[in-house]
């Protein structure tokens, strides 16, 4: 392909799924729903929260873990973090309007105003993946802000059956420079058991496990997920100008090479896509 490949502005296509709160709305739609689950999942790999406890959502996007905890003891504080200033506005309306216990605001998570030893529980659901020193950082920020015997939740992806095929839609479209994955190799669970351990965490207090889930996005809603998620994960690293040019070529392509991965399945129409995690839960 001749097409430059240039770092260019969002396609226009891309900017109308993903400018202010729009980006929220298409995050929850696609890979959000699969992170929900694994939030989900996890919650019940430990006891039930006890009223009274002082929780740290995150890396909380809009909120995902907060609701879920809400949902099965409101008599919590929940200090939710994130970076992404759009997501954080959605939960702190949500907050406000239904009285939740629930604090936003804007930090990252290696370097926190927390003060020591100050959470009984700190639950990153797919957070640690994008934290700096391949993790490391976030993680001993987990450690120094968690009570003696409280407990933290962090998981990772190990595989992600739409990954692949944005690589190959990318090398198709855009040319043989590689697509901007993260340096750091998260699929065998080893670096999540490395950055924990490194932290502080020992190996007797330490749990890891892997969940698979699948993601089931209904028959005549495929063609707007793909679209969706193309606009979300196909810019990291940058735009390209030919997005712009063949976004709908790129996004029908996306479409077909997912419905031939191993992890798909087409049943009625319903595309199920399977996507997994590793997930340690830790006591310090
Ligand atoms: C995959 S989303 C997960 C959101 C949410 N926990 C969920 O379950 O849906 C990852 C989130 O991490 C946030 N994030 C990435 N790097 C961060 C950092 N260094 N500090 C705080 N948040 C960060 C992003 O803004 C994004 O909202």
């Amino acid at each position: 392909m001749s097409h430059a490949l240039s770092q260019k502005a969002l396609p226009k296509q891309a900017e109308a799924l993903l400018s202010g709160r729009a980006k929220v709305t298409t995050y929850e739609s696609t890979g959000g729903k699969t992170t929900a689950k694994f939030a989900q999942h996890n919650l019940s790999l430990i006891p039930p929260i006890p009223a009274g406890s002082i929780i740290h959502d995150n890396c909380t996007g809009s909120g995902t873990v907060s609701r879920l905890i809400l949902q099965q003891q409101p008599d919590v504080k929940i200090y939710a973090t994130d970076i992404d200033q759009p997501f954080l506005d959605v939960l702190s309306e949500d907050a406000a309007r239904n009285s939740w216990p629930v604090e936003a605001s804007n930090q990252r998570s290696e370097k926190t105003n927390f003060a020591d030893a100050f959470f009984d529980y700190d639950i990153t659901n797919i957070g640690v993946i994008f934290w700096t020193g391949g993790g490391a950082d976030g993680v001993k920020e987990v450690y120094r802000t968690l009570k003696p015997g409280g407990t933290a939740l962090i998981n990772c992806w190990q595989s992600i059956t739409w990954m692949l095929p944005i690589f190959l839609v990318h090398k198709q479209f855009r040319g043989d420079a590689a697509f901007p994955a993260p340096p750091v190799n998260w699929t065998d669970g080893q670096q999540l058991r490395r950055v924990i351990l490194e932290a502080g965490f020992t190996e007797e207090k330490l749990r890891l496990e892997r969940q698979e889930v699948q993601s089931v996005v209904p028959a005549g809603e495929f063609r707007e997920w793909v679209e969706k998620t193309w606009a979300y994960l196909a810019g990291i690293g940058g735009w390209h100008e030919v997005d712009a040019e063949k976004w709908d070529e790129e996004v029908d392509r996306l479409a077909e090479v997912l419905k031939q991965q191993p992890g798909t399945t087409v049943e009625g129409g319903n595309v199920s896509m399977k996507a997994s995690q590793w997930i340690a839960v830790v006591e310090k």
